[in-house]
């Protein structure tokens, strides 16, 4: 690494969170990782951690994501969420794939191909996302019967996806029960996987009794989901007005808070690469757009908006202390900084003081969305243990 910008990405916290999803949501038989987006961004390498906390099944959304997982698994399953072109079938089937099933006529293409070997097939339902799956009983009772027919098709899975995240929430019941409408004209019960639930999901509901599969994606990645109720008299007035809400509706009961001790695996860390003084009146940055109040330093930091980091985020942390980022750029952020601060030094833009939970605030986006934000510019120092591997983005 020359430029000294670089997120850390910790292996065992990922392995201890899915461990600690396994040992509070016993009941499945299937925790499917999705690990899409390069593993929400923290690189495929996690993979190794995943599998030791207990994933047993992948979920990506590409070919070429599944292909990225077999460098570190052949053996355990792996779904693309996404339909992939029947004309890549033997890439498919080379590397034992599991392929998702969204519409007849994508199914009907792939009945005609003259399979080399049998192919899995996980069949999408959609039950109010509008964006893939099957959406009538019947297409659905006609694919079980297209599959049914077919030795080299095998329907191993069944799933849909929650669009909203189950919270006092009327439209996480009617995707339920579109679920049982869609399928009520086929023996669910015959199909070996059934996931429906992802991380909210899995936390705000009791276990669906026909499903035994989840996907699992932000919680692992550190994030439980949990709602705090409060105390005092205004908590007390929302719960009642959230309870009245849910009576009138007759809306599903919601598990707000959960006890998952879960923790983020990414931090993200630069150095000061120079510092110089400025006088009162001076300006810093483009636009000149920060005016210095008072004499002072300024430290620039090797990490810009093209890795993903801009003034938004309010503050770095360097030698324990907190100093506010007053302009940006492409490739630099302008921090006012004390006499205290020296070139080299490491400068946290989050991890063990600044957390995400505050910098995702502060953006007002979600973890996804700020993870998604650390560009691939950024190598990825991936930590299991002692062991330390940069990892080629
Ligand atoms: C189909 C599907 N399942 C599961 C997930 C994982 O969701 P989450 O990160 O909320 O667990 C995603 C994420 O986008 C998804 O698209």
């Amino acid at each position: 690494m020359y430029r000294k910008t670089y997120a850390r990405i910790d292996g065992k916290i990922l392995e201890n969170n899915v461990k600690e999803i396994k040992n509070k949501y016993k009941d499945y038989q299937y925790y499917i990782g999705v690990v899409k987006n390069n593993a929400y961004h923290h690189g495929m390498r996690v993979i190794q951690n995943l599998i030791r906390g207990g994933i047993n099944y992948f979920a990506v959304s590409s070919l070429e994501e599944a292909l990225l997982v077999r460098k570190y698994t052949q053996d355990i399953p792996v779904l693309v969420l996404e339909p992939v072109d029947v004309e890549f079938i033997d890439d498919v089937l080379n590397n034992k794939i599991t392929i998702t099933v969204e519409s007849l006529d994508y199914l009907k293409s792939l009945n005609k191909i003259d399979l080399a070997y049998e192919v899995k097939i996980h069949l999408k339902l959609d039950t109010g996302m509008n964006r893939l799956g099957l959406k009538t009983s019947k297409e659905v009772k006609e694919a079980v019967k297209i599959i049914s027919k077919n030795e080299q098709l095998f329907l191993e899975g069944i799933y849909t996806h929650f669009a909203t995240t189950g919270v006092q929430d009327f439209y996480y019941d009617r995707q339920v029960e579109n679920f049982l409408d869609l399928t009520s004209e086929i023996d669910l019960a015959s199909i070996p996987i059934v996931h429906l639930d992802r991380s909210l999901t899995l936390v705000t509901h009791d276990k669906l009794p026909y499903a035994n599969g989840v996907r699992l994606g932000i919680a692992m990645f550190g994030f439980s989901g949990s709602r705090t109720i409060g105390k005092g008299f205004k908590a007390t007035l929302r719960n009642i007005k959230r309870n009245l809400y849910v009576k009138k509706y007759h809306i599903s009961p919601t598990i707000l808070e959960n006890d998952l001790q879960l923790s983020t695996a990414f931090s993200l860390y630069s150095s000061v690469m120079t510092l110089r003084k400025v006088k009162k009146g001076e300006v810093v940055g483009y636009n000149a757009s920060y005016q210095v109040n008072e004499d002072g330093v300024i430290a620039t930091i090797p990490i810009g908006y093209a890795d993903g980091v801009s003034k938004e985020y309010g503050y770095v942390v360097i030698r324990n202390k907190k100093y506010p980022i007053v302009a940006d750029a492409m490739d630099m952020i302008m921090v006012l900084v004390d006499e205290t601060v020296k070139t080299k030094d490491k400068v946290e833009i989050f991890g063990d003081t600044i957390t995400i939970q505050e910098v995702k605030g502060r953006l007002n986006i979600n973890a996804q969305h700020l993870f998604n934000r650390i560009t691939t510019r950024v190598p990825r120092v991936h930590v299991d243990g002692k062991d330390e591997v940069e990892i080629k983005y």
